[in-house]
């Protein structure tokens, strides 16, 4: 027997994708495993939606393929089979626009039938769904009173109705707040805990690093990255540490973030060159790069309070390392564009 967790599902072979002289996907090669959450992680306009349109067969890609599992051989997708391939799959490409004057159960309804799930369990479909999102209670109510986060909510869930096995979800979480976007991870954690398999994408870098086993970084139509957030990790051999004082600093900054480097930027593993240290007026917190060893973290922080610094948090968030694999990954311009969000 194999190793279930092993078995790869879908498969991306130099899967390229122009618009005019534009290539908005480029070469991208990867593959997904059954039970596994993929996150795939680029700023606006890399390329993440064109990839997963050709998942979808919405698009057709200029070169390369993609090859889905069925009966236990690999297919390459086309027009002819797609509705065959793609059956045991879900989609969230783009947030569906409802008419207000329907209900989560019309809708769902309506997916699950179109789907072709089994017409007398759909009642019961339509309330595990819900109940999964915490939204029973708005099952016959109309979705023109709904806000905006519900509706998104609503679209993942008609993405999911029919059960699939596979979940593709394009930005599930983007223009939603934090309460939102919580449920929606945990919601994709569930699934996870299902068995079932999730290919995410998001600029998000927080969301991406709490939810995925493996995380595809595109950017510019071109595959950067594909690895767990561990193996990135180590092969970057960078991290992360943010720390906030009590009093966040009013204005001389730069004379404080001066002083700081000549402090700690010794016991940061970070050559002179290399190292930065930054800090965000918004969040009011302060971000050092280090070399990722704990040893180090500790003496950094030790040195701070011996400095009289007083600290009122400092920890290294998993999220810091995948920004900074992406600046040290696409060292360019776009630095100040900032497409990708903590
Ligand atoms: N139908 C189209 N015609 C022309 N150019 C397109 C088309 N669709 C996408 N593009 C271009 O292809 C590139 C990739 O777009 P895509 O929508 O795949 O990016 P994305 O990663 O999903 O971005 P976002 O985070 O903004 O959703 C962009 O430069 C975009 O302008
Ligand atoms: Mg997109």
């Amino acid at each position: 027997m194999k190793n279930n967790n092993l078995e790869v599902l879908i498969k991306f072979n130099n899967l390229t994708k122009k618009f005019g002289t534009l290539y908005a996907v480029r070469n991208v090669s990867l593959e997904i495993k059954r039970g596994e959450i993929v996150g795939f992680l680029g700023p606006n306009g890399a390329g993440k939606t064109t990839t997963m349109k050709m998942m979808a067969n919405l698009l057709k890609p200029n070169e390369g393929e993609v090859l889905i599992r069925a009966n236990g051989e690999f297919q390459k997708l086309t027009n002819k089979n797609k509705d065959y391939l793609l059956d045991n799959m879900g989609f969230l490409i783009e947030i569906p626009a409802f008419y207000e004057r329907v209900t989560p159960k019309e809708i769902l309804g309506y997916f699950a039938k179109l789907k072709g799930y089994p017409r007398k369990s759909i009642d019961r479909r339509i309330d595990t769904v819900l109940n999964m999102m915490e939204m029973l209670e708005w099952k016959n109510k109309y979705i023109g009173t709904f806000s905006k986060g519900m509706k998104q909510k609503i679209g993942i869930m008609s993405a999911i109705i029919h059960d699939p096995d596979i979940i593709v979800l394009d930005e599930p979480q983007t223009g939603l707040d934090p309460a939102a976007r919580k449920e929606v991870r945990d919601f994709i954690l569930k699934l996870k805990k299902q068995g079932k398999t999730v290919f995410l994408s998001s600029h998000l870098l927080y969301e991406i690093s709490e939810v995925a086993d493996r995380i595809a970084i595109i950017n510019k139509g071109k595959l950067i990255a594909f690895d767990t957030l561990e193996n990135l990790e180590r092969k970057v051999r960078k991290s992360v540490i943010n720390f906030e004082l009590l009093k966040p600093p009013e204005e001389n900054v730069e004379v404080l973030i001066d002083k700081l480097r000549s402090l700690i930027g010794p016991l940061t593993g970070i050559s002179e060159r290399e190292s930065w240290i930054k800090y965000d007026d918004n969040s009011k917190i302060f971000q050092v790069l280090f070399d990722g060893n704990p040893e180090n973290q500790a003496l950094i922080l030790k040195k701070l309070l011996n400095d009289g610094q007083d600290i009122l948090e400092y920890s290294v968030p998993k999220a810091g390392l995948l920004e900074i694999l992406f600046m040290e990954l696409t060292k360019s311009d776009e630095r100040k564009g900032g497409g990708i969000d903590i």
